[in-house]
């Protein structure tokens, strides 16, 4: 086997003055380094208004009044998709919990081209399982994100993958013939911004790499942070967002100037990244080669500003890490300290 993919994750065009540029950054890189293909683990954007409108004829009004960062800069993400277009790479896409803030389940499916909610792909002798954490679970039952509907419902009812998704997600890396890597939004390996049943995706590990490796390792986005857990010897790794970590309008701060505060009201309550943050994997049989990028906070740092070392999993950084991991059990339960 042997594989070479870019990966890119919470991009927030709608919060950041300069999402297309990050992309933009990000997509020259990839051809550049001759990637096959690239990797979205949601959070991108809300789709454009003419999307909504087709999809709801009153989308665009429901998008308005449901979603947290609605902003009506079409330009920056048709600039966005075309970037991604122009690169002729195949792109494969997670659902990301803000996906679905300003319209349906399905209806950002269609707008990712992704063929359902959850399904696996094929590339280089290895099947990525893209996997949708992204449901509600109520006493009346489970109800998929829609239209930012979670904001009504606290925090431990979020985040499931539901138990009909792990049978399927057990079915599938049994009856592939190929190496899997598990790819979702919310960490499958953190213990905190997580899915709520990891600990059922830990067990299908258990069972499915008992005779032989069929998990290989796991990818991440959503909680803007670069690190790293291992549960049951499988790698988990958290892909830092391309443009900041959000830590909260307690820690507001003006970064850039007072006219982008204004039309980006939400940049005041991130600590953005300098440069867009993405990383590179390179798999043969032995190896997973991972570089990411480096860079430093426009203005102060979380640490600066007092934000807690609780309410992060990993430390807050501007960078995405190099890693050099062997396609064999690793040792460890939980959070691997790293240098950095
Ligand atoms: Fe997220």
């Amino acid at each position: 086997m042997h594989v070479k993919f870019g990966v890119i994750a919470d991009l927030h065009v709608d919060i950041m003055p300069d999402g297309a540029a990050r992309m933009q950054g990000f997509c020259e890189e990839a051809v550049r380094w001759g990637a096959e293909f690239l990797i979205h683990l949601g959070d991108m954007q809300y789709p454009e208004a003419e999307f909504l409108r087709e999809a709801d004829a009153n989308g665009v009004e429901k998008a308005k009044q449901h979603s947290w960062f609605f902003c009506d800069r079409d330009d920056e993400k048709l600039e966005v998709k075309r970037l991604l277009r122009e690169t002729g790479l195949p792109m494969y896409g997670v659902l990301g919990n803000h996906d679905m803030d300003a319209c349906s389940k399905k209806a950002t499916c269609r707008y990712w081209g992704m063929p359902s909610p959850y399904y696996s792909f094929v590339r280089g002798g290895l099947r990525f399982i893209a996997l949708d954490t992204n449901h509600i679970v109520t006493e009346d039952g489970v109800l998929d994100f829609e239209v930012n509907n979670y904001r009504y419902y606290p925090g431990a009812q979020l985040s499931y993958l539901t138990s009909p998704q792990l049978k399927w997600l057990e079915e599938e890396i049994l009856r592939s013939e190929e190496p899997c890597v598990l790819l979702s939004h919310a960490p499958l390996g953190d213990d905190l911004l997580c899915t709520k049943d990891r600990q059922e995706v830990w067990k299908i590990l258990e069972r499915v790499n008992a005779d032989r490796r069929r998990v290989i390792f796991a990818l991440n986005g959503h909680n803007h942070i670069d690190g790293m857990s291992v549960r049951r010897g499988v790698p988990f790794i958290s892909i830092n967002s391309a443009s900041n970590i959000w830590i909260g309008h307690r820690y507001d701060a003006i970064r850039y100037s007072e006219t982008i505060s204004r039309l980006y009201p939400h940049i005041k309550g991130c600590a953005p990244y300098r440069d867009a943050l993405f990383a590179f994997f390179e798999i043969d049989d032995e190896t997973i080669r991972m570089t990411g990028r480096k860079t430093g906070f426009v203005g102060p740092s979380p640490q600066q500003l007092g934000f807690p070392k609780t309410s992060a999993y990993h430390e807050p950084v501007p960078f995405i890490r190099d890693r050099v991991l062997p396609v064999a059990a690793l040792d460890g339960d939980g959070r691997i300290e790293e240098g950095q």
